[in-house]
């Protein structure tokens, strides 16, 4: 047995019957060749997942490295990324190259490989918006296959992988295509007003890199000292019809137009106004900067947060009638 509390963000207890760290492709097929077929869990950096019970099968730590570009014209540069590179080390690198389209994404915690399985999101940008394809391997099979933008049938904070996909293929190698000429993106949130506090007015994409940082620093836990896995829910795409009747009765209610003529609405400002933001359950608590954060506050177990997040769930449905999503992977 081997201890999951270290290898999971929440920071929560967890037994794996097995932990096996992959480096290559060739480790992984050859594992998969030689043992008994069962089920495993994959693990980047465990930020993404909160463990309820341990897992019943072994855990694959990824840990596949390597970034190389693969294809390069005057304007853009196609890099294959080996899915175990830490997600941050990779935006600076491609910082260091002035290669742009991450830069909005930069400091969200784990690994290259769990990036297309949520799309991860931040600042308006979103994975799917420089991603070209995947390579995986199938775990029954041990098949290797190719997935293009397409396969991966991307939506917000969703894939294939969250779907049909889910749990059945180690992905192993990510393909991104950056700008070598890179526009900025500065017109979600506190970008503009944090690079205009700095008098910068033609920033680069490096000043867009380290607004985000200081945006991010500023309201999400940290998970060296706060266990968390980020926002543990998904902002609710409501109907217009909802939303409207929403509206009527909370005129301030914050929203943002989606697609299919659907109204998103800030999860973090449905849970502060049923009273949880700075709330606690024994050790579990809802995070008192960010609502949608749910922090483990010393000491508590999966079980504890997933209750607190039921309970979250059961206030938010009664009062303002919107079933919230879970966004974190439960095991
Ligand atoms: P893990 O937690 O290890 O795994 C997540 C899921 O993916 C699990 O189901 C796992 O089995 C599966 N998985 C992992 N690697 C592979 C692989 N190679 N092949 C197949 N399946 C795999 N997310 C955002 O989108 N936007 C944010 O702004 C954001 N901010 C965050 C802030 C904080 C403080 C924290 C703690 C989390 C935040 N997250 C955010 C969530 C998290 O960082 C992302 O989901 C990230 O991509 C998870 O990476 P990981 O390597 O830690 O994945
Ligand atoms: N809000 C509140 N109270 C709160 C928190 C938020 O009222 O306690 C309202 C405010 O109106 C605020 C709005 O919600 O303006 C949006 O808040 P914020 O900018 O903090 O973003 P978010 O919608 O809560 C989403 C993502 C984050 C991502 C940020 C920035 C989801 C589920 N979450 O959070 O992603 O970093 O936008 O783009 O879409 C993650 O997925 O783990 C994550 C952290």
């Amino acid at each position: 047995m081997t201890s999951l509390k270290t290898y999971n963000t929440f920071g929560v207890e967890a037994q794996a019957p097995e932990m096996l760290t992959i480096e290559s492709e060739d480790q992984l097929l050859e594992l998969l060749r030689t043992r008994a077929k069962r089920p495993y869990l994959i693990l980047g950096g465990g930020s993404n997942v909160l463990f309820r019970q341990s897992p019943s099968g072994a855990v694959l730590l990824n840990r596949i490295k390597g970034r190389v570009v693969v294809e390069e014209t005057t304007t853009e540069v196609t890099i294959g990324v080996g899915a175990g590179e830490n997600w941050h080390e990779l935006v600076l690198w491609t910082l260091e190259h002035n290669w742009g389209g991450l830069e909005n994404l930069s400091l969200i915690p784990g690994t290259v490989g769990a990036a297309p399985i949520q799309n991860i999101g931040a600042y308006g940008v979103e994975l799917k918006d420089t991603f070209v394809g995947l390579e995986a391997i199938e775990l029954r099979s041990g098949e290797e296959q190719v997935f293009s933008a397409e396969d991966c049938a991307f939506g917000y904070r969703d894939s294939y992988f969250k779907r049909a996909g889910r749990g059945k293929y180690f992905i192993t190698r990510v393909y991104l295509t950056l700008q070598k000429q890179p526009l900025v993106n500065i017109s979600y949130g506190a970008i503009k007003e944090v690079l205009q506090a700095a008098n910068i007015d033609q920033p680069t994409i490096q000043d867009v890199s380290k607004a985000v940082v200081k945006i991010r620093s500023s309201k999400l836990p940290d998970p060296a000292f706060i266990g968390n896995a980020g926002s543990f829910f998904k902002n609710p795409e409501l109907e217009a019809e909802q939303f409207t009747r929403l509206q009527a009765e909370y005129p301030q209610i914050p929203h943002f137009f989606a697609p299919a003529s659907r109204v998103k609405v800030p999860a973090g400002w449905l849970i502060e106004q049923c009273g949880w933001k700075g709330q606690r359950r024994g050790n579990a608590g809802c995070y008192d900067k960010q609502a949608l954060v749910l922090v483990n506050l010393g000491g508590a177990t999966g079980a504890e947060i997933w209750a607190l997040a039921q309970e979250i769930m059961e206030t938010v449905k009664m009062k303002f009638g919107v079933v919230l999503e879970v966004e974190v992977n439960v095991i």
